[in-house]
């Protein structure tokens, strides 16, 4: 590690905010050349690494120097791709939070080299299992079968990736990589059919021509000399020094295999690369109407077979088009040159189309699957793009105004999330400092994007308009609408001296990185692609061509997107991805055109440092304070520098981070302490913090070597000690409660022998549970008769305590009652014994109290009462009276005195019968209310006895009876009652039950009581 330092102090700064003379661009350029001398590759601005691509290989990417960089901090190592791949894992896992590698450059800077190595790093230094090392190899294995497919040599690169690609890797919460999933954007599907000077076509052509065995070109129809094949033969430069062919053919047939393709997958993929080559070299020759005929049968007899199509649909489909005029199909032969132009479309849409199913394919089989909870998001994902620099040809078409938009985009985003976020943090921490003046390219996005007046959006206008749009309408629609937009230039609206150098048909665009002139013929702008014929490529019995092709776009009727809108929509799905996560940068710079290694074209250089916005990053770095860290992680990990603040600080840490800097030896001026972050400018006392740091941790770690020991074999003594003592408690335990559990099986089964020693337990137990069991559930009141059953032991004591409890209750209630409830209850209780089970209509007159009079003295006359003055009325109650001779019912008051009872009519006594006289009283046992009151024949005053009626006869009855102390002269007769008029006549009243109540004089002279039947239901529900 020591001299990892010295190595990287050694050859100029390792991060150019070190660098003195900042804002020179030369000084900037001249920092590059003396580390890319030195084969030091890699260069940080703050956390941003720049990298300039060696053209040879360097020793640098060994497992020792995977490891060397795992876990370590920024400033530990020297400056490398797998510190800024290490930062983004481990924030990942620490923060849980989604990163991004946005990997930037030119085609042919190192890219695609560097997002490879990115992976190859996490498949060596992650955790692995077995499932997550075929993941690993998937990932790995993609990237050749995507690179045949989708990468060519271009004069800029011998690898070119002609297509873009961003691949999210999926960690577990283990942070092992789980699954993957790739997304490809705008493959230049032009190259398929043309190739400029020095150019190759993809890839895979030349791969299976070289590499395939005899047998397979045999069944594919195909010749080994790429020569034969119109598609390769256009950029002249078949075969490349650098480049195996036939070692990539063996590399890619391996890796088909890993990535899950079977034999019959893989043959169909290649019929389809074959069916490209044959559809090349398909010819036509027209007949005397001048229609275009096929001159190449055995072209047409290979492709029906290699695509699973009929020769003579394809035929068809190659020399007519189709076109849909109201509502009616018509078909027009082709002429020569749209014949052609046809042949070259289906072969672009079929290889296309193969190369998305392609990535799809491959993304099932990186599908992350979440054993434990399928559906829930576990995974964090860190996703890395590479995707197409800056590009700048002659001759720039639609592809390059595609690309370099894309790059506008991206500019966009680092912009937004480090120049902007970086001034806005400053502020939010309100740390003083000056703004750093960039350029914000966002006027050239709007330029390009912007709803209603953007370049795609007037595109896409023109070719909805009817009637034919043709390039140069769209351009002249383009300066009508963005003429004076600053960034936009064409020949018409050019000054004199920039007019000779732009053609009628180019526009220019002022991009961030500098000038580009687009023409727009040639690449047309304005055709959405006219598929030849996809009715016939939905009958396909290929799989793979079958799928592509779906029939559904036959029935489509609304108009395909323009290509432009839809890579428009696919790069703001793309922002909102990236946006979404936390972003690190790779800046790639190429050194020279002629792919060379060790030389550096500074002109070249200098371009690329100025669009790649690289000293605006370095400025906007050196403006504020470099290094940040918050306050709790600065002093957690200085503190061990300063001997206040080790080895706890108690203050705060704003407090804390002051003493520290201030013991470190800081001048004010070279930091600044905001509201949570120290930042502070880059200078040797950063580096030699970090080098204190590590000598103090590692001389620490010396010391403390014996402590370590013997507190480690101290805590092992006392926690053995610990848990022998906390075992054999639990052990005694167990003991105990083993012997308790037999005990109580003994007992059980002695349980109905005297008691014992076998029992004893049991029985105690018996007895303790029933009580306490009792004590819970104990009677509240008399009314209540629950009574815990008792074991058989116990019934004695049971019944003893309850009796108990039964008296206690009574006890208590008495102690309560009332003199006038104690009244009351004499009287109800005088009342029960005469008539309970006797009387029909006696269990109505329970539930009613018994008033104390019926009638106060006012409404007894004052004459009665005057005459009565020496007697006290205890009682009186309205009652009917019935003549003895006729049974006339008469009202009369009967009163009770201390001791008579007198019958009384108005103001006149009708009858007074001392109670001496009262003989008996009668009643009958229904639910009438007559009865009779018996008096004393001898006594001449009387006129005999008396029937009267009372609507409250059991009350007036149970009075009567105790005042004149009656009670067992009570008489309940069952049928008849005599009773005698005087002069020794007698009188019977009969009682009987009927529907109606009833009391009259009969036929046979007696007095008839009917009473009313229902009484008796009455008494039969009180008996339950
Ligand atoms: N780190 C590197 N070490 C060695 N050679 C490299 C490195 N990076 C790039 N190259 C070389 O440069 C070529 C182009 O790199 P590539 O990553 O394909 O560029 P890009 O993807 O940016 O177009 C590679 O084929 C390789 O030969
Ligand atoms: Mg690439």
């Amino acid at each position: 590690m020591e001299s990892a330092l010295t190595a990287r102090d050694r050859v100029g700064v390792q991060d150019f905010v070190l660098l003195e003379n900042f804002t020179s661009e030369a000084a900037f350029i001249e920092n590059l050349r003396k580390r890319f001398k030195e084969n030091l590759i890699y260069t940080y601005i703050g956390s941003v690494l720049v990298s300039v691509n060696p053209y040879k290989e360097l020793e640098i990417y060994s497992k020792q120097h995977m490891e060397r960089y795992r876990g370590v901090s920024f400033y530990e190592v020297s400056p490398h791709l797998y510190a800024i791949a290490d930062n983004s894992y481990r924030s990942l896992r620490m923060e849980r939070k989604d990163q991004c590698i946005l990997i930037s450059g030119e085609s042919g800077a190192g890219k695609t080299e560097a997002t490879k190595k990115i992976l190859q790093y996490y498949a060596v230094t992650c955790p692995a299992s077995e499932q997550v090392e075929t993941v690993k190899d998937r990932l790995l294995q993609s990237n050749p079968v995507l690179e045949a497919f989708g990468n060519a040599k271009t004069l800029r690169n011998d690898n070119s990736s002609r297509f873009g690609k961003y691949m999210d890797v999926q960690f577990d919460y283990k942070g092992a990589p789980v699954g993957g999933h790739i997304l490809n954007y705008l493959l230049e599907k032009s190259r398929v059919v043309h190739q400029n000077h020095g150019e190759r076509n993809f890839h895979i052509f030349y791969q299976l021509l070289e590499g395939a065995e005899d047998e397979l070109l045999r069944r594919l129809g195909l010749e080994k000399n790429p020569q034969q094949y119109h598609y390769l033969v256009k950029g002249q430069c078949a075969r490349v020094s650098s480049i195996s062919d036939k070692n990539d053919w063996k590399i890619v047939r391996k890796a088909l295999s890993v990535i899950n393709f079977t034999d019959n997958e893989v043959e169909d993929l290649l019929s389809i690369v074959a069916s490209v080559l044959h559809l090349g070299n398909v010819q036509f020759a027209d007949d005397e109407q001048g229609n275009a005929q096929v001159t190449t049968e055995n072209q047409i007899k290979y492709l029906a077979r290699l695509l699973g199509v009929g020769g003579s649909l394809l035929r068809e489909a190659l020399t007519h088009k189709t076109i849909i005029a109201k509502g009616e199909e018509l078909v027009s032969p082709l002429n020569l040159e749209q014949a052609a132009y046809a042949r070259d479309a289906l072969a672009k849409a079929v290889y296309g189309r193969t190369f998305s199913w392609l990535v799809n394919k491959i993304n099932k089989s990186l599908a992350y699957k979440d054993a434990e909870c399928p559906g829930r998001r576990s995974a964090t994902v860190l996703g890395l793009l590479d995707i197409y620099g800056f590009e700048v040809f002659q001759h720039n078409s639609f592809e390059q105004f595609c690309i370099n938009y894309c790059n506008e985009k991206l500019q966009q985003l680092f912009i937004e999330l480090t120049l902007k976020s970086e001034q806005e943090e400053y502020e939010s921490e309100g740390i003083a400092w000056e703004p750093v003046q960039y350029f914000n390219n966002k006027i050239i996005c709007d330029l390009v994007e912007e709803k209603f007046k953007g370049i795609i959006s007037i595109l896409d206008e023109e070719c909805l308009r009817p009637g034919d749009a043709t390039d140069m309408t769209f351009l002249e629609k383009l300066e009508e609408t963005v003429k004076n937009h600053p960034h936009f230039l064409t020949h018409k609206l050019a000054d004199q001296k920039t007019r000779k150098s732009l053609d009628r048909e180019q526009f220019r665009l002022l991009h961030y990185a500098g000038e580009v002139t687009y023409s727009v013929t040639g690449t047309s702008y304005t055709t959405v692609t006219p598929l030849p014929d996809i009715g016939t490529m939905c009958n396909s019995e290929n799989p793979i061509i079958n799928h592509c092709f779906e029939r559904s776009e036959l029935t489509d009727k609304r108009r395909p997107e323009t290509a432009a809108t839809q890579f428009k929509n696919s790069l703001s799905k793309l922002m909102e991805i990236l946006m979404s996560k936390e972003p690190s940068y790779i800046r790639c710079i190429k050194p020279n055109d002629a792919k060379q290694a060790a030389r550096f074209d500074e002109v070249l250089i200098r371009h690329q440092v100025k669009y790649l916005g690289l000293m605006e990053n370095l400025r906007v770095r050196r403006a504020g304070f470099a290094y940040r860290r918050k306050y709790e992680i600065f002093l957690q990990r200085y503190k061990s520098l300063c001997s206040e603040t080790w080895p706890m600080w108690e203050g705060r840490q704003h407090d804390g981070v002051a003493v520290l800097v201030k013991h470190l030896g800081y001048k004010p001026e070279e930091y600044k302490m905001g509201r949570s972050v120290i930042s502070f400018f880059p200078n040797l006392w950063l580096k030699s913090i970090e080098g204190n740091v590590l000598d103090y941790m590692k001389l620490k770690s010396f010391l403390q070597y014996d402590t370590f020991w013997f507190l480690l074999s101290s805590a092992i003594t006392i926690q053995s000690w610990w848990r022998g003592t906390q075992g054999r408690r639990k052990a005694a335990k167990k003991k105990r409660a083993v012997e308790t559990i037999r005990r109580f099986i003994k007992g059980f089964i002695y349980r109905n022998y005297p008691r014992c020693s076998e029992n004893e337990y049991f029985l105690d137990y018996i007895r303790y549970s029933f009580l306490m069991n009792l004590k819970r559930n104990v009677p509240k009141n008399v009314l209540d008769k629950s009574w815990p059953t008792p074991p058989p032991s116990l019934c004695e004591v049971s019944q003893l305590l309850r009796q108990l409890c039964m008296q206690n209750m009574v006890w208590s209630y008495c102690k309560r009652i009332s003199p006038e409830w104690k009244q009351q209850l004499d009287q109800k209780v005088v009342a029960s014994e005469i008539f309970k089970d006797k009387k029909d209509n006696y269990p109505q007159s329970v539930p009613r109290l018994f008033i104390n009079t019926r009638l106060g003295t006012e409404e007894i006359n004052p004459k009665v009462l005057q005459i009565l003055k020496n007697e006290t009325i205890k009682y009186a109650v309205p009652v009917v009276k019935y003549d003895r001779k006729g049974y006339k019912p008469r009202a009369r008051h009967l009163l009770l005195t201390q001791s008579t009872i007198f019958v009384v009519e108005e103001a006149k006594i009708k009858q007074r019968i001392d109670y001496a006289n009262l003989t008996g009283i009668s009643v009958s046992s229904l639910s009438d209310s007559v009865f009779v009151l018996h008096v004393r024949c001898e006594d001449n005053k009387q006129k005999g006895d008396v029937v009267l009626q009372s609507d409250h006869v059991i009350e007036t009855l149970t009075k009567i009876a105790m005042s004149a102390d009656k009670v067992n002269n009570v008489n309940i007769s069952q049928g008849s009652i005599k009773f005698t008029i005087g002069q020794g006549k007698e009188g019977i009243i009969d009682f009987t039950s009927g529907s109606e109540l009833l009391i009259a004089k009969a036929k046979n002279g007696h007095l008839a009581v009917v009473s009313v039947f229902s009484v008796r239901g009455c008494r039969a529900w009180e008996g339950k």
